[in-house]
């Protein structure tokens, strides 16, 4: 009689020779058992504790636990004294061997001898007897424990009886612990989840938002790298477009045709596809090259799809196999990638928006530039914009165009618009300024001579009209073109031909002629001063262009044109303009229009601290009194804008300073009309001279109208 005895955290077995165990013990032994069991929810090594406390209280020398698989196999999953390789090795079939037949018969079965028992497959030499007991889950056999022994008959019936207890209960924790292992799987991937839409709905920009789900990707669910190919809708082409995990260069090798490899496979068919070894399947191109040391790479990728058409594709590459079953990540990747898909959408949208926005804008401006070439008149009050159609309208004829307008409304731009904006942009463009030049120069100018026609005449030359064959010519001023003179140009405009001075023969040409005056050419039809022949054959198409006055809106858009170009030519790049400012200007009449404001602008660009123009700044309110009486503005208000203007710049000194404006503009004017006489000054605003004296030395204006001190001539001139 042998007794065998095993110990276990202090419980000891004994085992008589009979191989009765006493009820005590087996109690003690199932609760021992059960202890242990329910000490782990990790089903691995719960395995491995039912194998261990399967053999220590069957005194067994072997020992191994089984699982049944969906294709009938019986996969071991713990061994004890088996040999290292048995897991692999030894691949039975349910029916097979005697795990097999309890396995298939879901009852324990007790070998006292294998070695006459025809079902047994000998697995290790030395076993001579075996018991095997199922694990039994709702009258499921889902698995099997075998203990053996190299003893014959070693196994007992009670031994039978505690190893079924131990199955039923091990199959059912087993179970729970699965259970408690996919709820836990499940928790997570409900939190990846719920990070990522955390991240979606935070997250405005596309390109951080999928940098952050790649990394939520690569730090939960193993992803060594994933990326977003999109579909280029003009070129066919796939590109990779933003990426985790990947360097700009790999990221550039990212490019398929439909149909080409995984990705393009999955934009063609619109169905998500996963490889779980990637270097097993020849379809998987590894453009980009593979990430990681070797190590085996499963790819998943999933479609982005829009309105029906497959977009793009969220891409990922993983150790396989992973800690998640291949069907679960595949799931996860197409569930966060139609996830993503509203903000692809956006992002595809607003990209395409703007690429197609920007060809749109250069388009527009090609256009401006080409077409109408009207980038250097400012101006967007109905007047104006009336003159733009009408410039438009003209300028591909070869009409002759009559603009009118007074001085400095922008009638010599309006001519370069027509001239560039016409087929005859690569042409000559003259500009013969008939005021400025004696009529018998400037018919020269115009046709030409001979050499000798005139003193000085020293060669042959062409004249403009000549030279301008094809183009353009701009006669300003034609107001003041000498009677003469009208008489040739009308010829040119109804013949097409003239002659050169001095010559007989005429020459044929095409020329497109624009004039412009800002004379009042009916009053001068009136008094026969022009030629009403000519001024019909000019009158083709009339221009107006209103005066500034006439347009008050365009001046803000006007300053700012002008204060550009000066900002540029003065390097004064912070120079501004105060809002006061602006609305002084929009209260001008401005006689001189356009090119008087320019004037007004530069002027202030130079007197001003270079930084903000003021209303100080400009010459209107201080220039002489026709130009301040046209301001129209009152003296209460102009006041008003000073100390407002003073408010926000020299805060503290408000008072003095305004005061000393007021009273040096007074003793100014009063000086200047009294021609210097203090006494006389002095009476004019009605105060003592003695104060005017005081005031004039404390501003220091004795000599402020360039005379001599005017004191003394007052005096003297008083006496
Ligand atoms: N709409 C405008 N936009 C921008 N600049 C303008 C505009 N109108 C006029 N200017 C500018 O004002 C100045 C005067 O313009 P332009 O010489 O064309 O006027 P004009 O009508 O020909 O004057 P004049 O009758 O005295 O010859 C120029 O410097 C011109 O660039
Ligand atoms: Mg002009």
């Amino acid at each position: 009689m042998v007794s065998r005895e095993t110990r276990r955290e202090g419980l000891v077995v004994e085992k008589e020779g009979s191989g009765q165990i006493r009820m005590d013990d087996r109690l003690a032994i199932l609760q021992d058992i059960s202890l242990a069991l329910n000490s782990t929810l990790d089903p691995d090594l719960l395995i491995d504790r039912i194998l261990d406390a399967s053999i220590r209280y069957t005194a067994a020398t072997t020992g191994s636990v089984i699982l049944i698989q969906p294709d009938q196999t019986l996969r071991i999953m713990a061994a004890r004294g088996l040999g290292a390789n048995v897991e692999e090795e030894v691949r039975l079939k349910v029916g097979e061997g005697i795990t097999g037949w309890v396995a298939e018969h879901g009852k324990p079965l007790n070998v006292p001898d294998v070695r006459s028992d025809k079902r047994y497959v000998c697995v290790k030499e030395h076993i001579r007897s075996e018991l095997a007991v199922p694990m039994v889950l709702d009258q499921k056999t889902i698995g099997v424990i075998s203990v053996d022994s190299s003893r014959v008959a070693n196994f007992s019936e009670e031994d039978l009886q505690l190893l079924s207890i131990v199955g039923t209960q091990a199959a059912q924790i087993l179970e729970n612990a699965k259970t408690f292992a996919e709820l836990r799987r499940k928790a997570e991937q409900d939190e990846t989840l719920l990070m990522i839409s955390q991240v979606l709905g935070s997250v405005l920009d596309f390109p951080e938002l999928f940098r952050r789900v790649g990394e939520i990707f690569s730090q939960r669910c193993q992803m060594r790298r994933s990326f977003l190919v999109l579909l280029n809708p003009e070129t066919d082409e796939l590109a990779i477009e933003l990426a985790h995990g990947m360097t700009p260069e790999e990221m550039a090798k990212g490019r398929y045709r439909i149909g080409e490899g995984i990705t393009g496979r999955v934009v063609k068919t619109g169905k998500a596809i996963g490889v779980k070894d990637v270097s097993a399947e020849p379809k998987f191109l590894g453009r980009t090259g593979m990430p990681g040391s070797g190590e085996k790479l499963s790819f998943i990728a999933a479609p982005i799809t829009l309105e029906e058409r497959v977009v793009g594709v969220v891409g990922a590459l993983k150790p396989f196999p992973g800690d998640l079953p291949f069907e679960e990540d595949m799931a996860l990747i197409q569930i966060i990638t139609s996830a993503l898909t509203p903000a692809v959408k956006v992002y595809f949208g607003v990209a395409r928006e703007k690429e197609l926005l920007l060809r749109e804008n250069r388009l527009l401006r090609e256009e401006l530039k080409t077409i109408y070439h009207f980038d250097k008149i400012v101006g967007s009050s109905p007047a104006m914009e009336k003159v733009y159609e009408t410039i438009q309208n003209v300028a591909r004829g070869r009409s002759t165009v009559l603009i009118r307008g007074e001085s400095g409304t922008g009638k010599e731009l309006i001519a370069h618009a027509i001239h560039f904006n016409s087929p005859r942009a690569d042409k000559p463009f003259f500009l013969v300024n008939c005021a400025a030049t004696p009529e018998n120069l400037l018919e020269a100018e115009l046709f030409g001579h001979l050499k000798g026609s005139f003193t000085g005449a020293v060669a042959d030359r062409k004249g403009k009209f000549g030279l301008a064959d094809g183009g353009t010519i701009f006669l300003d001023e034609i107001g003041d073109m000498s009677p003469l003179l009208q008489v040739k140009i009308l010829r040119v405009l109804q013949e097409r031909e003239f002659e050169s001075v001095g010559s007989e023969a005429s020459q044929k040409v095409d020329v497109r002629v624009i004039a412009a005056t800002n004379k009042n050419l009916e009053q001068m039809l009136e008094r026969a001063e022009f030629r009403e022949d000519l001024y019909y054959r000019l009158n083709v198409v009339p221009i107006q262009v209103p005066p500034l006055r006439e347009r008050l809106e365009d001046i803000p858009i006007l300053v700012d044109h002008f204060l550009e170009k000066f900002r540029h030519e003065n390097q004064l790049p912070d120079l501004r303009i105060s809002p006061e400012a602006v609305r002084l200007l929009t209260r001008y009449h401005w006689p001189g229009n356009v090119r008087e404001l320019e004037n007004v602008i530069e002027r202030a660009t130079i007197l001003c601290d270079g930084k903000l123009i003021h209303t100080t700044d400009l010459p209107l309110m201080t220039g002489d009194r026709s130009e301040r009486v046209s301001l129209a503005v009152s003296y209460e208000e102009s006041l008003a804008r000073h100390v407002a203007e003073e408010l926000e710049a020299s805060r503290g000194q408000v008072w003095n300073r305004s005061v000393e404006l007021v009273e040096k503009t007074l003793l100014s004017a009063a000086l200047r009309e009294a021609r210097g006489v203090r006494l006389k000054a002095a009476s004019l605003l009605g105060i003592h001279r003695n104060t005017l004296r005081k005031k004039l030395e404390e501003y220091g204006l004795e000599s402020a109208d360039g005379r001599q001190p005017a004191a003394d001539r007052g005096e003297k001139a008083a006496s």
